[in-house]
């Protein structure tokens, strides 16, 4: 019998209505569109709008369209893993708040926090239960509303993010397609360079913390761009490299959303052509755990059974990964 696979078998995204402009950045710190385009590829991104609302908010509307287009029920779910690091609230889960939302009554579930890395890691592992027999239906939610913890000051970090949501259902698949093998890495030392101050822990959010703005995404761009450029190249060359891929065989390279001159680097040292590297951070921005599955999401129509796929990610943390997967539809 041939090894059983975790493919995915739906792919939807969300993204907020309101459309935060480069231009309308200019009004709001010292920056130009011609700045944020030429070192980020950013020339828009979506805001989440509206009292109350958080990440599960974004992921009902994806959740909800994945499951009409594959023609199930939510109470069919039997796990969510939710990769985010905006949860909703910082405990209970958001898996079960998105659980209780969609009406995924058999179902169990857990965030996941691996920044930038979040989705790739839940992909990792929600294989998993699928690969073990555990389970049938895996549903993989990657996304972050960045909004509620970007200090729009603060012209390094607010030109970057923005906010949106992507899920995928994992099944069991026996053609041999699906995720084949992931490299996933982390290096906790580099949590100097990317991290909130406040609001964990070891310093719970007070007024002295919020006067102190430590609530706020904090970022030493220049270190943390060259720790990406690296490992991100890197280990999508080393998943193509262990599993004999050349340059040719790659159908479409699907990097994480930070910045396009990452993503160049990252399509230069695996070799694989510009119209086959995935790229909509040009509308999108940083979306965190979100990117991925939002790349997924809108060139589901473009790919074919059997296509092979690389995804790579680096975030804070620091993490980073990849994953060689072969398109299930
Ligand atoms: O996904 C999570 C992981 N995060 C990342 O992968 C982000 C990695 N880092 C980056 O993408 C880039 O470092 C940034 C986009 C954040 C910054 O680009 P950079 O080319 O590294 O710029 P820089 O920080 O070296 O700044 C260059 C100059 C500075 O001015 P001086 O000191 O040379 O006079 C900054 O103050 O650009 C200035 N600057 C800006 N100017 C206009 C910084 N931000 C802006 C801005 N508009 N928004």
């Amino acid at each position: 019998m041939s090894k059983v696979h975790a493919a995915i078998t739906a792919v939807h995204g969300y993204v907020p209505d309101y459309v935060l402009t480069n231009h309308e950045l200019e009004t709001m710190v010292d920056t130009n569109d011609e700045w944020i385009t030429t070192r980020t590829g950013i020339k828009e991104r979506r805001i989440l709008k509206g009292e109350g609302l958080g990440t599960s908010d974004m992921a009902v509307p994806a959740v909800e369209a994945l499951l009409k287009k594959r023609g199930i029920t939510a109470d069919e779910i039997e796990l969510i893993i939710f990769c985010t690091s905006t949860p909703d609230r910082v405990f209970p889960a958001t898996a079960n708040i998105l659980a209780d939302k969609i009406g995924a009554k058999n179902a169990w579930g857990y965030d996941l926090q691996a920044t930038c890395s979040g989705f790739l890691f839940g992909l990792a592992t929600g294989s998993q239960f699928i690969e073990s027999g555990k389970h049938t239906k895996v549903l993989v939610v990657g996304g972050d509303k960045m909004s509620s913890m970007i200090n729009y000051q603060d012209r390094a970090t607010c030109i970057i993010f923005g906010d949106g949501c992507g899920a995928v259902l994992l099944e069991p698949n026996d053609e041999g397609n699906g995720v084949i093998d992931s490299i996933l890495k982390s290096d906790g030392s580099g949590m100097a360079y990317l991290h909130q101050k406040a609001g964990g822990s070891i310093k719970p959010a007070s007024h002295k913390t919020i006067d102190a703005m430590e609530h706020y995404l904090y970022q030493e761009g220049k270190t943390v761009f060259k720790f990406a450029v690296t490992n991100m190249a890197d280990v999508a060359a080393e998943i193509m490299e262990k599993n004999n891929l050349m340059a040719d065989d790659i159908t479409w390279l699907v990097p994480h959303q930070a910045n396009k001159r990452i993503i160049d680097a990252t399509a230069a040292r695996t070799g694989v052509s510009a119209d086959k590297v995935i790229i909509n951070i040009e509308r999108f921005g940083n979306t965190t755990n979100g990117t991925l599955p939002l790349c997924l999401w809108e060139w589901e129509s473009k790919f074919k059974k059997g296509d092979t796929l690389i995804l790579a990610a680096f975030g804070g943390g620091f993490t980073w990964g990849s994953i060689y997967l072969k398109w299930a539809y």
